[in-house]
């Protein structure tokens, strides 16, 4: 009676099995852990986990520079791979992985097409908005709200130890608050306010706390990204319509999307009008919109928390880094009340932060897997050729890419500067700059998947970090005795380590 149950189970599991014993054989020449050939929960367990970055590093230094997380998917930190699977001629697409990336329930955006030819397309019409080309006001944009940023730490956070008064600031959610504006204002012409209010007025960074476990999910298990097409699941997800939180910002980026349409369009020499003139629908207008708010800030903010952190908590660095800013305001080859993007090029110890900034902390450790193309392909891992059959995901471990020891020697886990500094010498020692800086340059990905914002994310570095260093001797701000007291408490994934150690609260600067 009940055999019927029984052999279709049996012929499931059969089934089952032999499709698990066969993925497990495709990649049987990669090492990884070993649950990892069978099942994706090691996987989903590492992404949740909050230290993907330390994880995968394990993984590559144990298993080799290529090696299995998942029954189908690889990760590496061999930064020639990464290049070969991200050159424009390459045959390796977006992974599934990428489906994750899908912010809005109606509309797709750029981060997330595995369609080649769409992605393409978005690109070329996106690329110049993005790059500054067609958005006249990038620079001022950004001056403005620097200018707003050092207000809001003089009214509020710098301490004034003569009157007793010892403020601490949370740099984690200033820098935060200063990259959401500059996104918004330069994407849409209106900064949210986050600044003004030195406040999250949307419940938007809570709201994204709770949100971004979701993408471990979906990135891990992409199958599940269906379920969001079910009616009732669809409309419990966030919506422009909402009071706060993510839908909150959704429905501010369609007002000004809105605002562009219509017999009384505003015009306005920005992101979003050079998206419009290279015609992007209303629908797609939104969901890029939204992109730009979550890739443009959260990385950025990330970057600069970071730097500011280790500057600050290295008199030797801090000491050289405002001595440089010094020379260089008496010599007048630095612009007042804000440094130009130009002349912070012209700072070669600022440089150098920036860049060992974003190597010991790259801002996005995430999978963004790439896909082995029809016919397979041959890796080499180590010196070692092996085969990665068609329809395999490659993910980049970006922590192990920039903490590479024969790259960048053999201190490439402490922040040091000066290793950017080495320019002169042998032709060896050339060639070795040229390798760090072309790996370095990975931490905005590569080729036809290249970060688009790179140009907005420099300039707010180049800028933001100076002027807040700078502040600490602007005439008639500080005295010789004033200091900031900085206090980190961000709950970014990749600060999570620095909670746990404790190093919340920190002195920036005494001149
Ligand atoms: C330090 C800051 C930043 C870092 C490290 C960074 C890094 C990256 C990386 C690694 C990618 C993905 C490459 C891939 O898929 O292989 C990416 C994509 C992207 N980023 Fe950034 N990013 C930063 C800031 C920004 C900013 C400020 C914006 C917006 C103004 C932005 C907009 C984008 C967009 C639109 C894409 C998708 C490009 C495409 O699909 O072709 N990013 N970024």
């Amino acid at each position: 009676m009940w055999s019927i149950p029984l052999i279709a189970g049996v012929a499931f599991f059969s089934v089952y099995l032999f499709k698990s014993v066969k993925t497990y054989l495709e990649l049987r020449d990669f090492g990884g852990p070993w649950s990892a050939g069978w099942t994706r929960l090691w996987l989903l367990r590492c992404h949740l986990s909050g230290s993907i970055n330390t994880q995968f590093t394990e993984v590559n230094d144990k298993y080799g520079s290529t090696a299995r997380v998942a029954p189908k998917m690889l990760v590496t930190s061999d930064p020639e791979l990464v290049r070969r699977m991200n050159a424009v001629r390459s045959s390796f697409t977006r992974g599934p992985w990428y489906t994750s990336l899908k912010l809005h329930p109606e509309s797709e955006n750029i981060a997330c097409y595995t369609n080649e030819d769409k992605h393409n397309d978005m690109r070329s019409r996106m690329s110049h908005g993005y790059s500054g080309k067609e958005n006249v006001h990038l620079e001022q944009d950004i001056d403005d709200l620097i200018l707003q940023m050092l207000d809001l730490i003089e009214k509020e956070y710098v301490a004034k130890p003569e009157e007793g008064l010892l403020r601490r600031m949370d740099l984690a959610r200033v820098t935060s608050y200063f990259t959401l504006d500059i996104i918004s204002k330069v994407a849409f012409g209106e900064p949210f306010g986050f600044l003004k209010a030195n406040d999250d007025p949307f419940g938007y960074a809570a709201n994204m706390k709770q949100f971004l476990p979701a993408i471990g999910w979906f990135g891990v298990y992409h199958e599940l990204t269906n379920i969001l097409r079910i009616p009732f699941i669809k409309a419990s997800l966030p919506g422009s319509m909402d009071k706060r939180g993510l839908g909150r910002v959704m429905g501010f980026a369609r007002e000004r999307v809105l605002e562009r349409f219509g017999d009384e369009a505003i015009v306005r020499q920005d992101m979003l009008n050079s998206f419009i003139k290279n015609g992007l629908t209303q629908l797609e207008l939104e969901g890029e919109t939204m992109l730009q708010i979550t890739a443009g800030s959260d990385s950025t903010a990330s970057a600069l928390r970071i730097t500011a952190h280790f500057i600050s908590t290295s008199p030797p660095i801090l000491e050289r880094l405002l001595t440089e800013a010094k020379e260089a305001i008496a010599a007048g080859r630095v612009s007042r009340p804000i440094i130009k993007n130009s002349e912070a090029l012209q700072l070669p110890y600022l440089q150098a932060c920036i860049k060992e900034g974003l190597r010991v902390y790259p801002p996005i450790t995430g999978m963004l897997a790439k896909m082995v193309p029809k016919g397979g392909a041959k890796i080499d891992v180590d010196g070692v050729e092996k085969y990665a059959p068609s329809g395999t995901q490659i993910a980049w471990n970006s922590w192990g890419l920039m903490r590479n020891k024969e790259i960048f020697g053999l201190d490439a886990d402490i922040f040091r500067p000066e290793r950017w500094l080495a320019s002169e010498g042998t032709e060896e020692m050339q060639n070795h700059m040229l390798r760090m800086n072309e790996t370095l340059s990975l931490v905005f990905g590569y080729g036809r998947f290249g970060c688009l914002g790179k140009v907005v994310a420099n300039m707010e570095l180049n800028k933001a970090l100076i002027e807040v260093c700078a502040d600490a001797f602007r005439e008639g701000k500080l005295t010789n005795n004033s200091s900031f007291c900085y206090a980190s408490t961000s709950n970014h994934v990749t600060l999570k380590n620095l909670l746990r150690s404790g190093v919340l609260g920190f002195t920036f600067t005494t001149i």
